[in-house]
């Protein structure tokens, strides 16, 4: 049985299959093919502690190509006070055949994979985003199909699960990553000597920095973040002013590669990380990213269900 709590979980070579394979279901979406139904007869709850979108839908959507059923539960609703996590998933396990799961401490995944017999698969917790990296590198593959391993890709923002989840995804398959922060919100220490162990493996050039106008030079790729992440607001304030100088802006975009894209897993704050003129100018591929969050789901599952 497979988990997917982060993007460590996975080989070199398990990634590039599932980035293959979303192509594959990208294609087959385009010409309107039906896909095999792999997951008939099997139902997948979706357990959700913060707020979604993109993620919820993405997800749902790629079960019921497969001819399965998601289920849809609040965390917030029965979780915490109400019910244990593990009393939650010893009851999970014997009902449905897969949980993939938005919540904040990494912890709790853990303690779910513990106590289920049935794939966990993290929507996102405070550590990690791994089925966004995922998005973001099927998105510069369509954008450089040719030697999209050959780029740079320059995050500027936050040390979050989404830059995490990126940085690991770049030095396990050997693309050059550059992670530019305010020195207070490097990506953890724990999960940086991780990804440079993984760097020397792949030959991927990982290195930190802490000036945008010099990070972006050469980048292929620029890819930026919300500076408040969900379950941060009481920071927001203070977050505001510690991340002022590092917004995307078209003078940022100017230093990096003339072919250069700027990717954003959404949502987005226009005039915060990012200026309106990129994410909305002809640079920005951020709602081929969001799609991408379909075909990329549907590869994970491939993965999961039927590999
Ligand atoms: N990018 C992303 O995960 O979006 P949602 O929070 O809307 O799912
Ligand atoms: N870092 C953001 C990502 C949202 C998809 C958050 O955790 O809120």
């Amino acid at each position: 049985m497979k988990h997917l709590l982060s993007i460590t979980d996975l080989t070199q070579s398990e990634i590039l299959s599932i980035l293959y394979k979303a192509e594959t279901f990208r294609k087959e979406k385009e010409q309107n093919i039906h896909h095999k139904q792999i997951l008939q007869g099997k139902n997948i709850a979706m357990f959700f502690e913060k707020p979604s979108l993109r993620t919820k839908v993405s997800f749902e959507s790629a079960v019921s190509s497969f001819g399965g059923n998601a289920i849809l539960i609040d965390g917030r609703e029965v979780a915490g006070t109400r019910e244990s996590i593990s009393d939650i998933s010893h009851v999970l396990t014997g009902m449905v055949d897969g949980i993939f799961a938005r919540v904040h401490e990494h912890s709790i995944l853990e303690e779910m994979q513990k106590n289920m017999n049935i794939p966990v698969l993290n929507a996102l917790c405070n550590d990690f985003h791994p089925f966004q990296a995922f998005a973001e590198i099927q998105t510069i593959l369509i954008e450089f199909p040719e030697n999209f391993t050959e780029k740079k890709v320059v995050f500027i923002g936050d040390g979050c699960n989404v830059s995490t989840s990126l940085a690991q995804i770049c030095a396990i398959i050997g693309i050059d990553f550059e992670m530019c922060s305010p020195d207070t919100y490097k990506i953890p220490d724990i999960f940086w000597k991780q990804i440079l162990e993984e760097s020397e493996k792949s030959g991927a050039h990982i290195t930190r920095s802490n000036t945008p106008q010099k990070a972006a030079e050469n980048a292929d790729v620029i890819v930026t973040d919300t500076w408040v992440s969900m379950g941060m607001e009481n920071e927001k304030e203070q977050r505001l002013q510690d991340f002022k100088g590092f917004t995307v802006t078209q003078e940022i975009m100017k230093k990096a590669n003339k072919d250069a894209i700027f990717l954003h897993c959404l949502p987005a704050y226009r005039g915060l990380e990012v200026d309106a003129d990129v994410i909305d100018g002809p640079q920005s591929r951020v709602f081929q990213e969001a799609h991408c969050r379909l075909h990329t789901s549907k590869a994970i599952l491939d993965f999961i269900y039927n590999s």
